[in-house]
């Protein structure tokens, strides 16, 4: 054996491997790994999802996941019931519980993450929960969830930890969740609030278009939902539909524009007044025109061309087939069949098999071949528009009322 040359230096001894160090470390980093796989697995699942209900789930089902919890629930705060509501819970039934009992109703209360590692030894816990769902609560983490002003709106909760309890770097990442699934809701609370202010808004804008006050406003629902109807039919996306829903009222916008003698004439119009009659897609076009707003170009595009045919022989621009945008053809079927089915002032409501006779022969002349076809597919829907939004009718003049019993 050769002994080390006096000339390389020493080498110092390493310390002895801490095996048990080295195996928590490599544990907790392949822990760590899996995680961060599923989290950027997530990422892009979620920058798919638009609806509030699909980007819940998700949230809900990557926080079991990642943390290797068993159950995961989102509550929201009903505060006028004073009750907290489940809205999304994996693997168990919609619960309302009140909102100041339990772990839950204090994470909302106090606005404080809450890890419990023994539920039944904790005198907060509410184990009505546990025996309206059947289920047994063993470890649960709980964090609020605030809204954009910092207000509490609900909770985030994860139920029964694989091996054992939750860490305090499980409460770092359950806080996580829990303020994404606060924007989620959030947001869709803004985003329906928006819609209806903008549904209203065009609503009465379309009302005042149109000639008749008289249920204007069943009119133009009964038309957007007919054009959901139709776009559904033939596969357009929901978001697509959504918008056609919206823009479908402002068709006759441009009748804004025409003098009410010609409107609301109860005769037929003579060259004349139908020349003008036929310049509202125009008017329509030109109120609704240079918008940035899709809605709003949809709208002008169906307002300008709602009155073209299938077979070019429509106003304004006598367009063709495809020609004619998608929305415009839909909306054209949409209106017509209203429009017989309706009374107008020059003209008395068809009846229903009437009216389909003539949206039938219309077929590839005035209408889109596809959509009459979809028209017909749909049927028991549309039959149930025309009930729910029936016209009411004319008010019968009032009785005297009887005499007061002495
Ligand atoms: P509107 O009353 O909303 O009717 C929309 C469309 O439904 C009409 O477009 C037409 O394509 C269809 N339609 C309505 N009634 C009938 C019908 O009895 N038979 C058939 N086959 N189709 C019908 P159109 O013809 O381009 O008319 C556009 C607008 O012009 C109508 O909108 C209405 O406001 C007005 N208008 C049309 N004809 C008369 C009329 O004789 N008198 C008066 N006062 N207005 C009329
Ligand atoms: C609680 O928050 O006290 C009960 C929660 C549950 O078991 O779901
Ligand atoms: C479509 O453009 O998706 C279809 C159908 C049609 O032209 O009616
Ligand atoms: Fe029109």
């Amino acid at each position: 054996m050769k002994k080390p040359s006096r000339k390389t230096p020493r080498r110092r001894v390493p310390p002895p491997p801490d095996w048990r160090r080295i195996s928590r470390d490599n544990r907790e980093l392949k822990e760590w790994k899996r995680r961060l796989s599923l989290l950027l697995d997530y990422g892009k699942k979620l920058s798919a999802r638009k609806e509030l209900d699909g980007l819940l789930h998700l949230l809900v089902d990557v926080a079991c996941n990642v943390l290797r919890a068993d159950r995961c629930t989102v509550f929201l705060l009903d505060k006028k019931a004073g009750e907290l509501w489940s809205r999304v819970a994996s693997g168990a039934p919609a619960i309302r519980v009140p909102s100041h009992k339990g772990i839950v109703g204090e994470t909302v209360t106090h606005g404080r993450v809450i890890n419990i590692h023994d539920a039944y030894e904790d005198p907060r816990f509410n184990p009505e929960v546990d025996k309206a769902t059947g289920y047994h609560t063993r470890n649960l983490l709980t964090a609020p969830m605030r809204n954009n002003k910092g207000e509490i709106i609900g909770a985030f909760q994860v139920l029964n930890k694989r091996g054992g309890p939750f860490k305090r770097n499980d409460e770092e990442i359950l806080a996580i969740f829990s303020s994404q699934a606060a924007t989620a809701v959030e947001n869709a609370q803004l985003y329906g609030e928006l819609r209806a202010a903008a549904k209203d808004t065009i609503f009465r804008l379309a009302a005042a278009a149109e000639y008749k006050d008289l249920d204007t406003r069943n009119h133009l629902e009964r038309v957007s939902r007919y054009c959901a109807i139709l776009a559904e039919e033939i596969g357009m996306p929901s978001e697509w539909t959504q918008n056609l829903q919206l823009a479908a009222p402002m068709h006759d916008i441009g009748k804004l524009g025409v003098p009410d003698a010609i409107l609301k004439k109860p005769d037929k119009l003579t060259d004349e007044e139908w020349s003008e009659m036929r310049r509202h897609p125009l008017y329509g076009a030109d109120i609704l025109k240079g918008a940035d707003n899709e809605l709003l170009r949809m709208s002008q595009r169906i307002a300008l061309s709602h009155h073209e045919k299938w077979d070019g022989t429509g106003y304004p621009h006598g367009l063709k087939g495809d020609d004619i945008p998608l929305e415009a053809r839909i909306s054209t079927l949409a209106d017509v069949f209203d429009a017989l089915t309706s009374r107008r002032c020059y003209k008395p409501a068809y009846s229903v098999e009437e009216s389909l006779r003539t949206i039938r022969e219309g077929s590839g002349k005035h209408f889109d071949p596809a959509l009459v076809e979809g028209f017909f597919r749909a049927l028991p829907r549309v039959k149930q528009v025309m009930e729910i939004f029936a016209d009411v009718p004319p008010v019968e003049p009032a009785h005297a009322p009887p005499p007061p019993v002495v």
